[in-house]
Protein backbone atom coordinates (compact mmCIF):
# COMPACT_ATOMS: atom_id res chain seq x y z
CA UNK A 1 0.00 0.00 0.00
CA UNK A 2 1.61 3.10 -0.52
CA UNK A 3 2.52 5.69 2.04
CA UNK A 4 -0.25 8.11 1.78
CA UNK A 5 -3.10 5.63 2.24
CA UNK A 6 -0.92 4.03 5.81
CA UNK A 7 0.12 7.28 7.02
CA UNK A 8 -3.84 7.82 7.89
CA UNK A 9 -3.72 5.01 9.90
CA UNK A 10 -0.34 6.32 12.16
CA UNK A 11 -0.45 4.63 15.48
CA UNK A 12 -0.78 5.74 19.25
CA UNK A 13 1.34 4.88 22.25
CA UNK A 14 -1.60 2.98 24.55
CA UNK A 15 -0.87 3.87 28.36
CA UNK A 16 -2.00 1.51 30.82
CA UNK A 17 -3.71 3.06 33.91
CA UNK A 18 -3.08 1.39 37.22
CA UNK A 19 -5.90 0.58 39.52
CA UNK A 20 -5.21 1.12 43.18
CA UNK A 21 -7.12 -1.32 45.53
CA UNK A 22 -7.03 -5.32 45.77
CA UNK A 23 -4.93 -7.52 43.39
CA UNK A 24 -6.78 -9.83 41.14
CA UNK A 25 -6.16 -13.57 42.48
CA UNK A 26 -4.60 -15.30 40.25
CA UNK A 27 -4.19 -19.10 39.41
CA UNK A 28 -2.27 -21.55 36.88
CA UNK A 29 -3.26 -24.17 35.64
CA UNK A 30 -0.82 -26.09 33.35
CA UNK A 31 2.94 -25.42 34.51
CA UNK A 32 4.78 -26.57 31.31
CA UNK A 33 6.63 -24.67 28.41
CA UNK A 34 4.43 -22.08 27.95
CA UNK A 35 3.22 -20.59 31.24
CA UNK A 36 6.18 -19.21 31.70
CA UNK A 37 5.21 -16.06 29.93
CA UNK A 38 2.33 -15.82 31.76
CA UNK A 39 4.36 -16.43 35.16
CA UNK A 40 6.75 -13.54 33.44
CA UNK A 41 3.79 -11.20 32.57
CA UNK A 42 1.91 -11.21 35.40
CA UNK A 43 4.83 -10.94 38.14
CA UNK A 44 5.24 -7.48 36.21
CA UNK A 45 1.67 -6.66 37.30
CA UNK A 46 1.50 -4.76 40.64
CA UNK A 47 -2.55 -5.79 40.60
CA UNK A 48 -1.90 -9.15 40.18
CA UNK A 49 -1.29 -11.90 42.66
CA UNK A 50 -0.63 -15.71 42.01
CA UNK A 51 -2.08 -17.61 44.75
CA UNK A 52 -2.55 -21.10 43.19
CA UNK A 53 -1.28 -23.52 40.35
CA UNK A 54 -1.88 -26.83 39.26
CA UNK A 55 -0.22 -29.69 37.21
CA UNK A 56 -0.82 -33.08 36.54
CA UNK A 57 2.81 -32.98 37.66
CA UNK A 58 3.50 -30.65 40.45
CA UNK A 59 7.04 -30.86 40.54
CA UNK A 60 6.83 -28.07 37.14
CA UNK A 61 4.88 -25.75 39.66
CA UNK A 62 7.09 -25.84 42.44
CA UNK A 63 9.98 -25.23 39.99
CA UNK A 64 8.00 -22.34 39.09
CA UNK A 65 7.60 -21.02 42.51
CA UNK A 66 11.20 -21.10 42.84
CA UNK A 67 12.18 -19.55 39.36
CA UNK A 68 9.40 -16.27 39.95
CA UNK A 69 10.35 -16.03 43.55
CA UNK A 70 6.71 -16.44 44.35
CA UNK A 71 5.45 -16.81 47.74
CA UNK A 72 5.87 -20.00 50.12
CA UNK A 73 1.94 -19.50 50.66
CA UNK A 74 1.01 -20.60 46.71
CA UNK A 75 -1.31 -23.48 46.39
CA UNK A 76 -0.30 -26.46 44.54
CA UNK A 77 -3.00 -28.76 43.28
CA UNK A 78 -2.59 -31.73 40.88
CA UNK A 79 -5.32 -31.12 38.46
CA UNK A 80 -7.67 -28.36 37.57
CA UNK A 81 -10.50 -30.21 39.71
CA UNK A 82 -8.40 -30.28 42.92
CA UNK A 83 -7.38 -26.94 42.78
CA UNK A 84 -11.30 -25.71 41.92
CA UNK A 85 -12.72 -27.93 44.72
CA UNK A 86 -9.81 -25.98 47.27
CA UNK A 87 -9.64 -22.43 45.71
CA UNK A 88 -13.19 -20.38 46.81
CA UNK A 89 -12.26 -16.39 45.58
CA UNK A 90 -10.49 -16.41 42.74
CA UNK A 91 -10.76 -13.85 40.06
CA UNK A 92 -9.42 -15.73 36.85
CA UNK A 93 -6.94 -18.20 35.77
CA UNK A 94 -4.12 -18.90 33.20
CA UNK A 95 -5.11 -22.13 31.43
CA UNK A 96 -1.81 -23.70 30.11
CA UNK A 97 -2.85 -27.00 29.39
CA UNK A 98 -2.39 -29.15 26.16
CA UNK A 99 -5.03 -29.04 23.67
CA UNK A 100 -7.33 -31.74 24.82
CA UNK A 101 -7.16 -30.35 28.78
CA UNK A 102 -8.57 -26.74 26.90
CA UNK A 103 -12.08 -27.75 27.27
CA UNK A 104 -12.86 -29.78 30.53
CA UNK A 105 -10.87 -26.94 32.74
CA UNK A 106 -12.26 -23.95 31.40
CA UNK A 107 -15.67 -25.18 32.00
CA UNK A 108 -14.79 -26.34 35.35
CA UNK A 109 -13.65 -22.82 35.99
CA UNK A 110 -16.86 -21.32 34.76
CA UNK A 111 -18.70 -23.21 36.67
CA UNK A 112 -16.49 -21.75 39.64
CA UNK A 113 -17.25 -18.14 39.14
CA UNK A 114 -13.45 -18.54 37.26
CA UNK A 115 -12.70 -16.06 34.04
CA UNK A 116 -10.43 -17.69 32.04
CA UNK A 117 -7.42 -16.64 29.41
CA UNK A 118 -6.88 -20.11 27.60
CA UNK A 119 -4.52 -20.84 25.52
CA UNK A 120 -4.77 -21.36 22.16
CA UNK A 121 -6.47 -23.04 20.28
CA UNK A 122 -9.48 -22.68 21.94
CA UNK A 123 -10.85 -26.39 21.73
CA UNK A 124 -9.83 -29.87 19.41
CA UNK A 125 -13.65 -30.28 18.62
CA UNK A 126 -16.35 -28.43 17.62
CA UNK A 127 -18.57 -29.91 20.47
CA UNK A 128 -16.24 -28.77 23.08
CA UNK A 129 -16.19 -25.38 21.52
CA UNK A 130 -20.06 -25.51 21.85
CA UNK A 131 -19.68 -26.58 25.54
CA UNK A 132 -17.46 -24.16 26.11
CA UNK A 133 -19.39 -21.14 24.76
CA UNK A 134 -22.39 -22.15 26.37
CA UNK A 135 -20.99 -22.32 29.96
CA UNK A 136 -19.84 -18.87 29.27
CA UNK A 137 -23.20 -17.80 28.70
CA UNK A 138 -24.78 -19.68 31.47
CA UNK A 139 -22.34 -18.48 34.09
CA UNK A 140 -21.66 -14.59 32.99
CA UNK A 141 -17.83 -15.01 33.13
CA UNK A 142 -15.35 -14.80 30.75
CA UNK A 143 -13.63 -16.77 28.06
CA UNK A 144 -10.32 -15.13 26.75
CA UNK A 145 -8.23 -17.11 24.09
CA UNK A 146 -4.75 -16.57 24.17
CA UNK A 147 -4.23 -15.07 20.38
CA UNK A 148 -1.30 -12.58 21.10
CA UNK A 149 -1.10 -11.44 17.78
CA UNK A 150 -4.45 -10.07 17.21
CA UNK A 151 -2.70 -7.32 19.56
CA UNK A 152 0.49 -6.40 18.23
CA UNK A 153 0.89 -3.42 16.15
CA UNK A 154 0.83 -4.86 12.48
CA UNK A 155 -2.45 -6.38 13.15
CA UNK A 156 -4.14 -3.57 14.92
CA UNK A 157 -3.28 -1.86 11.86
CA UNK A 158 -4.55 -4.59 9.59
CA UNK A 159 -7.71 -4.36 11.29
CA UNK A 160 -8.57 -0.78 11.25
CA UNK A 161 -7.78 -0.17 7.57
CA UNK A 162 -10.09 -2.93 7.05
CA UNK A 163 -12.97 -1.44 9.15
CA UNK A 164 -11.88 2.38 7.47
CA UNK A 165 -13.29 1.43 4.15
CA UNK A 166 -10.12 1.99 2.27
CA UNK A 167 -9.80 -1.32 0.69
CA UNK A 168 -13.53 -1.70 -0.60
CA UNK A 169 -15.07 -5.39 -0.86
CA UNK A 170 -12.58 -8.02 -0.05
CA UNK A 171 -13.23 -11.19 -1.94
CA UNK A 172 -10.53 -13.34 -1.26
CA UNK A 173 -7.90 -14.23 1.87
CA UNK A 174 -4.97 -16.39 1.76
CA UNK A 175 -3.64 -17.00 5.27
CA UNK A 176 -1.38 -20.10 6.36
CA UNK A 177 1.95 -20.65 6.81
CA UNK A 178 5.04 -22.62 8.33
CA UNK A 179 7.00 -23.19 11.40
CA UNK A 180 10.74 -22.06 11.57
CA UNK A 181 11.93 -24.80 13.80
CA UNK A 182 9.93 -27.86 11.68
CA UNK A 183 8.02 -30.12 13.69
CA UNK A 184 7.63 -30.07 17.32
CA UNK A 185 7.98 -32.86 19.92
CA UNK A 186 6.65 -33.19 23.49
CA UNK A 187 2.82 -33.29 23.87
CA UNK A 188 2.05 -31.50 20.71
CA UNK A 189 2.18 -34.50 18.60
CA UNK A 190 0.02 -37.11 20.17
CA UNK A 191 -3.76 -37.53 19.60
CA UNK A 192 -4.10 -38.30 23.18
CA UNK A 193 -2.69 -35.06 24.14
CA UNK A 194 -3.12 -32.25 21.04
CA UNK A 195 -5.67 -33.53 19.02
CA UNK A 196 -4.80 -31.62 16.17
CA UNK A 197 -1.02 -30.83 15.07
CA UNK A 198 -0.08 -28.19 12.66
CA UNK A 199 -3.84 -27.23 12.74
CA UNK A 200 -3.93 -26.32 15.67
CA UNK A 201 -0.58 -24.97 17.03
CA UNK A 202 -0.07 -22.53 14.18
CA UNK A 203 -2.71 -22.35 11.97
CA UNK A 204 -5.45 -21.11 14.98
CA UNK A 205 -3.23 -18.18 15.04
CA UNK A 206 -3.25 -17.72 10.90
CA UNK A 207 -7.38 -18.17 10.95
CA UNK A 208 -7.32 -15.65 13.63
CA UNK A 209 -5.50 -13.13 12.40
CA UNK A 210 -8.07 -12.43 9.11
CA UNK A 211 -10.98 -13.52 10.53
CA UNK A 212 -10.87 -10.99 13.30
CA UNK A 213 -9.66 -8.27 11.16
CA UNK A 214 -12.57 -8.97 8.49
CA UNK A 215 -14.98 -9.25 11.54
CA UNK A 216 -15.37 -12.97 11.61
CA UNK A 217 -17.93 -13.69 9.22
CA UNK A 218 -19.74 -16.97 9.12
CA UNK A 219 -18.50 -20.00 7.32
CA UNK A 220 -21.05 -21.18 4.95
CA UNK A 221 -18.55 -24.16 3.38
CA UNK A 222 -15.38 -25.68 3.89
CA UNK A 223 -13.70 -28.66 2.09
CA UNK A 224 -10.54 -29.52 4.02
CA UNK A 225 -7.41 -31.54 3.77
CA UNK A 226 -4.91 -32.77 6.69
CA UNK A 227 -1.79 -34.57 5.85
CA UNK A 228 1.07 -36.59 8.58
CA UNK A 229 3.35 -37.24 5.68
CA UNK A 230 6.67 -35.94 7.16
CA UNK A 231 5.66 -36.52 10.72
CA UNK A 232 4.79 -40.62 10.57
CA UNK A 233 8.17 -40.81 8.94
CA UNK A 234 11.46 -41.33 10.64
CA UNK A 235 13.16 -40.36 7.37
CA UNK A 236 12.23 -37.27 8.47
CA UNK A 237 10.87 -36.96 12.47
CA UNK A 238 12.83 -39.71 14.06
CA UNK A 239 12.01 -41.76 17.02
CA UNK A 240 8.86 -39.54 17.01
CA UNK A 241 7.70 -40.82 13.96
CA UNK A 242 6.57 -44.03 16.58
CA UNK A 243 4.19 -41.77 18.76
CA UNK A 244 3.33 -39.16 15.75
CA UNK A 245 -0.96 -39.06 15.93
CA UNK A 246 -1.84 -35.83 14.65
CA UNK A 247 -1.30 -33.88 11.35
CA UNK A 248 1.50 -31.71 9.98
CA UNK A 249 0.04 -30.26 7.54
CA UNK A 250 -3.38 -29.12 6.19
CA UNK A 251 -5.36 -27.32 3.64
CA UNK A 252 -8.46 -25.96 3.76
CA UNK A 253 -10.97 -23.61 1.06
CA UNK A 254 -13.31 -22.21 3.03
CA UNK A 255 -16.61 -19.94 1.49
CA UNK A 256 -17.33 -16.90 4.22
CA UNK A 257 -20.91 -14.73 4.09
CA UNK A 258 -20.33 -11.78 2.38
CA UNK A 259 -18.66 -13.63 -0.93
CA UNK A 260 -15.69 -13.56 0.74
CA UNK A 261 -13.21 -17.02 -0.23
CA UNK A 262 -10.23 -18.28 2.22
CA UNK A 263 -7.17 -20.50 1.13
CA UNK A 264 -5.49 -21.67 4.13
CA UNK A 265 -2.71 -23.54 3.80
CA UNK A 266 -0.50 -24.52 7.08
CA UNK A 267 2.67 -26.82 7.92
CA UNK A 268 5.13 -27.68 10.28
CA UNK A 269 7.38 -29.54 7.37
CA UNK A 270 6.72 -29.25 3.90
CA UNK A 271 9.55 -27.14 1.56
CA UNK A 272 7.52 -24.61 -0.51
CA UNK A 273 7.27 -21.14 0.17
CA UNK A 274 3.89 -21.09 2.41
CA UNK A 275 1.61 -17.97 1.26
CA UNK A 276 1.89 -14.39 3.08
CA UNK A 277 -1.52 -13.36 4.66
CA UNK A 278 -2.88 -11.34 2.21
CA UNK A 279 -6.48 -9.82 1.75
CA UNK A 280 -7.58 -8.86 -1.80
CA UNK A 281 -10.00 -6.47 -2.61
CA UNK A 282 -11.24 -4.57 -5.95
CA UNK A 283 -8.66 -1.78 -5.35
CA UNK A 284 -5.90 -3.37 -3.69
CA UNK A 285 -3.94 -5.73 -2.14
CA UNK A 286 -3.12 -6.32 1.78
CA UNK A 287 0.14 -8.49 2.75
CA UNK A 288 1.45 -9.47 6.40
CA UNK A 289 4.78 -10.31 4.83
CA UNK A 290 5.89 -12.17 8.21
CA UNK A 291 4.42 -13.13 11.26
CA UNK A 292 4.12 -9.19 13.11
CA UNK A 293 5.78 -8.49 16.61
CA UNK A 294 5.26 -6.26 18.78
CA UNK A 295 6.25 -3.08 17.89
CA UNK A 296 6.88 -2.94 14.41
CA UNK A 297 6.57 0.13 11.87
CA UNK A 298 3.87 -0.36 9.18
CA UNK A 299 6.96 -1.64 7.20
CA UNK A 300 5.87 -5.10 7.11
CA UNK A 301 2.44 -4.08 5.59
CA UNK A 302 2.49 -3.27 2.05
N1 LIG B 1 0.41 -18.49 22.84
C1 LIG B 1 1.59 -19.02 22.53
O1 LIG B 1 2.48 -18.38 22.00
C2 LIG B 1 1.82 -20.47 22.83
C3 LIG B 1 3.10 -20.99 22.69
C4 LIG B 1 3.30 -22.32 23.03
C5 LIG B 1 2.24 -23.10 23.46
N2 LIG B 1 0.97 -22.58 23.54
C6 LIG B 1 -0.18 -23.40 23.94
O2 LIG B 1 -0.09 -23.68 25.34
C7 LIG B 1 -0.57 -24.98 25.62
C8 LIG B 1 0.47 -25.71 26.47
O3 LIG B 1 1.67 -25.82 25.74
P1 LIG B 1 3.02 -26.22 26.49
O4 LIG B 1 4.10 -26.17 25.49
O5 LIG B 1 3.17 -25.42 27.74
O6 LIG B 1 2.69 -27.76 26.86
P2 LIG B 1 3.33 -28.66 28.02
O7 LIG B 1 3.00 -30.05 27.68
O8 LIG B 1 4.75 -28.26 28.23
O9 LIG B 1 2.53 -28.22 29.34
C9 LIG B 1 1.21 -28.56 29.58
C10 LIG B 1 1.07 -28.90 31.06
O10 LIG B 1 -0.31 -29.04 31.38
C11 LIG B 1 -0.41 -30.02 32.41
N3 LIG B 1 -1.82 -30.48 32.47
C12 LIG B 1 -2.54 -31.12 31.51
N4 LIG B 1 -3.81 -31.32 31.92
C13 LIG B 1 -3.91 -30.77 33.16
C14 LIG B 1 -4.97 -30.63 34.10
N5 LIG B 1 -6.20 -31.08 33.84
N6 LIG B 1 -4.71 -30.01 35.28
C15 LIG B 1 -3.47 -29.54 35.56
N7 LIG B 1 -2.43 -29.63 34.70
C16 LIG B 1 -2.64 -30.24 33.51
C17 LIG B 1 0.59 -31.10 31.99
O11 LIG B 1 0.98 -31.91 33.08
C18 LIG B 1 1.74 -30.23 31.45
O12 LIG B 1 2.73 -29.97 32.43
C19 LIG B 1 -0.85 -25.66 24.28
O13 LIG B 1 -2.23 -25.74 24.05
C20 LIG B 1 -0.16 -24.76 23.27
O14 LIG B 1 -0.84 -24.66 22.02
C21 LIG B 1 0.77 -21.28 23.25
Amino acid sequence: MSDAVLSQFKQKEEKKEEKAGRKLRIGIIGTGGISWVHFYQYAKMNDVEIVALADLEPWKAYERIEQFNLSPDVRVYSSDKELFDNEKDLDGVSICTYHRQHAGPTINALEHGVNVLLEKPFTVTLDEAVEVMRAEKRTGKFVSVGFQPRFDANMKMIKKIVESGALGEIYYIQTGGGRRRGIPGGTFIEDSTAGIGAVGDIGSYSLDMVLNAVGYPKPLTITGYTSDFFGKDPKYNGEDAKRFSVDDFAAAFVRLEGGIILDFRISWAMHPTLPATRLSSARRALSAFRRPTAGTAPSAVR
